[in-house]
Parts: C-alpha cells; sequence; structure tokens
C-alpha cells in the first residue's frame, strides 16, 4: 500500500503519534520518524531514552490478516527486518534477542515495540511497531543495561539516519510480505540464526521455567529445554534471562 510518511522535529512517542493517526482513518501506512521523543516507551512500561539527533524513532501502522494468533510470529519477524536491514548496510555479527531485540556484542544496539491498536473487523489487527536504533549516541542517560550503537561498533561504516530510515521501511514492507505469503516458517532459520541466547543457561522471569535455551518454534515461541523435558515460554507473558 502508499505510505504516508511523517518527518516531526519532536515529538511525545512515534508509537502514540502512529496511533492517533490510524484513530483518525489515516492513509493504509502511515509512517513517524522524529529526531527526539520526550516520552519514548519502551517494552514492559519502560522509558526509552530518546536524545535529539542521535538516534532513529521510527513508528509504522500495521494491518496484519489472520488474526491476534499472528502477532507472536510478527514481533520475531519485525527483528529480522531490522537485522536485514542493518546487515545491508554494513553491520555484521548482529544478534536478535527473544523476542525482538537488536544485540551487538557490546550491548544492546535497539529494540522493537509493538502495540495493538485494535481490530479494524474480524480478524483484521491493526498494531504499531516502532523501532528505536541507537545509531550515533556517545552517552544515554537512565539505560541500565549495557549498550551500543552503530557509529560505535561499526566505526568504519558512515552512518546516516536518512539511509537507515530508508532500508529499515523497505526490509520491513518486504518482510511483511514474506509474512503474509509464507507465514512464520519463512523466518525461522533466519531468525535462529541470530539467536543471542542459543545454548545458554536461561530463566523464565514469572514463569520459574530453568533450563538450556533452545531456539523458536514455529509459532514464535521460545523453547526452554528442562530436566522435564521441553517448554514453550510465549512472548507478552514472560521474558527471559541468561542465568
Ligand atoms: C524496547 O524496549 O526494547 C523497545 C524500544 C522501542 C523504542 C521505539 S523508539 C520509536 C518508537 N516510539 C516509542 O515510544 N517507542 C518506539
Amino acid at each position: 500500500g502508499d505510505i504516508a510518511l511523517q518527518v516531526l522535529d519532536e515529538v511525545g512517542s512515534t508509537n502514540a503519534e502512529v496511533g492517533r493517526r490510524m484513530s483518525s482513518g489515516e492513509a493504509s501506512l502511515p509512517i513517524t520518524i522524529a529526531d527526539c521523543q520526550t516520552a519514548g516507551r519502551g517494552r514492559r512500561g519502560r522509558v526509552w531514552t530518546s536524545p535529539r539527533g542521535e538516534n532513529l524513532y521510527l513508528s509504522m501502522g500495521i494491518t496484519l490478516q489472520g488474526g491476534f494468533s499472528r502477532l507472536d510470529g510478527l514481533s520475531l519477524v519485525l527483528g529480522v527486518a531490522v537485522a536485514n536491514a542493518l546487515e545491508r548496510l554494513g553491520a555484521q555479527g548482529l544478534g536478535l534477542k527473544w523476542p525482538n531485540d537488536i544485540f551487538v556484542p557490546g550491548g544492546k544496539l535497539g529494540g522493537i515495540l509493538v502495540e495493538l491498536q485494535g481490530e479494524l473487523q474480524e480478524g483484521v489487527v491493526q498494531v504499531i511497531a516502532g523501532f528505536g536504533i541507537n545509531v550515533h549516541a556517545q552517552t544515554l542517560g537512565g539505560v541500565d543495561q549495557p549498550w551500543s550503537s552503530l557509529a560505535r561498533s561499526y566505526p568504519d561504516v558512515r552512518w546516516r539516519r536518512n539511509d537507515l530510515a530508508g532500508n529499515l521501511i523497505t526490509a520491513v514492507q518486504d518482510a511483511l510480505d514474506l509474512f503474509s505469503r509464507d507465514g512464520f516458517g519463512a523466518f525461522l532459520e533466519p531468525w535462529q540464526a541470530r539467536d543471542i541466547f542459543k545454548g545458554q543457561s536461561v530463566e523464565a522471569k514469572g514463569g520459574g521455567v530453568v533450563g538450556i535455551a533452545a531456539g523458536i518454534d514455529e509459532r514464535g515461541n521460545y523453547l526452554v529445554r528442562t530436566g522435564d523435558g521441553t517448554v514453550p515460554v510465549r512472548a507478552g507473558e514472560i521474558s527471559l534471562r541468561v542465568v
């Protein structure tokens, strides 16, 4: 469908802005990019530190056929799309942390926030996908985990936010086309190849499951191999950490 691209100097959250645009019945693929966010949101109610001029803050309104059951898969599909876009521009050795964080050896490079907007009609779900990628950031206040930026991890590449936005939008559109045509199966291998947990000892917080990280299944659940068998962990319900 047609893209309606909006570029703002400053906004609370690009996700909230795309949500507003979708509610007011705007074009089929609304995209908002901002130079900075004053109320950037991360997963699990966290703040996404969004300084001016340094990083990419981009949200897209996505209409998904096939109902809510496809949302878990979508989240992982978007992670693969980001990795594809960044690798095309010269980022090597990217990792994905289930469900959809983007990692480099130095720490977290970016994250994706998928929020449900509503159901347009039976089986047609509207979601907002927000991408936060650290591009030039040298310092990030309030971030409580190891992180990096593209410029820091790949100093030999000349990173430009415009190139990044263009590549990201194309990669997401390509991934969504493939997802609707062939389903999640097409993303199993590309996702597993970048899995940063694989083979490590992990714990599913909230679920009490401890075991060895064993990759994802065809629905996008994360598999943890325990003494009592393999347990699937659902995104949104519990998070995983290395123990
Ligand atoms: C995470 O917690 O890892 C997800 C971070 C998502 C941040 C992006 S920045 C653009 C968009 N607008 C927001 O308020 N959040 C997302």
